[in-house]
């Protein structure tokens, strides 16, 4: 089974939208193994978008990180890195297609609602970054049967 790392960044916090996307990814069948709030330092923020650090708007990009509590989840499924950057759709909301979380609820580029972590390779670094082990679950689905 394959693991992605979700974050549910500030504006999706505090627009209250963190039910209606949660919940996105419930409907859709994938199961939810990690979940909680915490608030980003400089430090955490820069290991994770440290590939941006030369990029202009990287100063706002750390400030907005750092503006309210994320909620960084661990989701599981097969294919389970590329269904979650679909739901998501393209970073850039004006882009992103209606249907997608991104399409649907994001306003601006520098507010996108979510990250997902865009390979199996940078899933598994990133879910390293903001989960224990023992901060992912294992449980048994009551409608895990794929029809
Ligand atoms: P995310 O999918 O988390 O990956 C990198 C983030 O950098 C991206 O979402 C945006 O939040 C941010 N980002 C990328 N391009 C820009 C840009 N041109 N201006 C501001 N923020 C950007």
């Amino acid at each position: 089974m394959e693991t992605t790392l979700v974050l549910l960044k500030p504006d999706c916090v505090q627009r209250n939208l963190m039910g209606e996307v949660i919940s996105r990814f419930e409907k859709k069948g994938l199961t939810i193994r990690g979940m909680k709030m915490l608030r980003l330092d400089d430090s955490l923020i820069t290991e994770h978008y440290g590939f941006l650090a030369d990029k202009p708007f990287f100063p706002s990009l750390v400030e907005y990180m750092k503006s309210s509590p994320i909620v960084a989840m661990a989701i599981s499924w097969a294919n389970v890195v590329k269904t979650v950057r679909t739901m998501s759709g393209a970073t850039n909301p004006v882009e992103a297609q209606p249907g997608t979380i991104r399409g649907d609820y994001a306003l601006s580029i520098d507010g996108n609602i979510m990250h997902a972590s865009d390979s199996e390779e940078t899933a598994k670094e990133e879910l390293e970054r903001f989960f224990e082990k023992n901060e992912i679950f294992e449980y048994e689905r009551l409608d895990s049967k794929v029809l």
